[in-house]
């Protein structure tokens, strides 16, 4: 298992650093609102027939090339029980690094954020399927999601971390491999990972029972149905935090990167997120949002 985490991360490092050499557009956040749209510009790119004339002179000309799902909207798909990440907050509205974060987005686009709440394993085929524009959710990036989606720029990263009861014989990620049963998140890494053949590092998936999200892995925990739970860590501290008797093992780590996916026929809007994300790391508003969710308490 050691090695195989080890051969993870050195593949995840060469990810990241090959994804580094991507291409994005110049950041263009402020809408030409001066520009003339009847102008011979738009004869550039492929016509759009039905887009009536009247509508193109009033909308911006960043936005004019960027198709959303609905008119005016970002649609985020996500699974908000993720916290601090996406997560429901006390009135019931959503909240989280990637709600915020997509919200300054959107914003910078011109468009209203809507997030879509669905289970983990849809958030790609949403936008693959054009029913959202963005998949935030604490995704991390792996090279057979690429092939389905475009990543933009990696905002945060996490780290796969093993949970298990005080007092638990499961001391090291090597314990693990001790005929116990591994509770994980639905299509997730920590399930990928895990249920992987023993030959590749896993356990196979026999030890391991997946949950629609995590809380449900950390209840099945707590009912001794499973013996550990593997999630992101920090997920993992809020879990741990908010239910007695559960601790995070120090222990061997993998660390992956978190992007945003977007629909590989949508180059414009990927661009143009890319671009949104690159200025709010670069002017230090990712990391205020960050550190109001992570940092601040500790
Ligand atoms: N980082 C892990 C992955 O991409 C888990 C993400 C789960 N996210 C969520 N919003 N439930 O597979």
């Amino acid at each position: 298992m050691k090695k195989y985490f080890a051969l993870l991360l050195a593949g995840m490092m060469a990810l990241s650093l090959a994804a580094c050499g991507g291409s994005s557009a110049p950041a263009s956040s402020e809408p030409a609102a001066e520009t003339e749209a009847a102008e011979p510009a738009a004869e550039a790119e492929g016509t759009e027939a039905e887009a009536p004339a009247a509508d193109a002179a009033e909308a911006p000309a960043a936005d004019a090339e960027i198709k959303v799902v609905e008119a005016g909207k970002l649609h985020m798909a996500t699974n908000a029980a993720f916290p601090p990440y996406e997560m429901i907050s006390d009135n019931g509205g959503f909240e989280g690094i990637d709600v915020e974060i997509a919200t300054a987005i959107a914003q910078k686009l011109g468009l209203e954020l809507v997030v879509d709440d669905m289970e983990f394993g849809s958030v790609i085929t949403s936008v693959q399927g054009g029913k959202s524009d963005i998949a935030m959710a604490g995704l991390t990036v792996t090279e057979e999601r690429k092939q389905n989606v475009d990543f933009t720029e990696s905002y945060a990263t996490g780290v796969q971390v093993i949970i298990v009861p005080e007092g638990s014989d499961i001391k090291t990620v090597d314990d693990l491999a001790n005929d116990k049963m591994i509770g994980v998140q639905d299509g997730t890494t920590g399930y990928i990972y895990c249920s992987d053949t023993v030959e590749n590092g896993g356990y196979g998936e026999d030890h391991v029972t997946s949950y629609p999200n995590g809380a449900m892995a950390i209840e099945a925990l707590k009912g001794g149905k499973v013996d550990a739970v593997v999630i992101d860590n920090e997920p993992a501290k809020a879990f741990v935090a908010a239910n007695e008797g559960l601790k995070i093992l120090d222990t061997e780590y993998i660390v992956e990167n978190y992007a945003i996916g977007i629909s590989k026929e949508n180059p414009a809007l990927r661009d143009a997120v890319d671009a949104a994300l690159k200025e709010l790391i670069a002017d230090g508003t990712v990391k205020t949002i960050v550190d109001k969710y992570i940092n601040a308490g500790e």
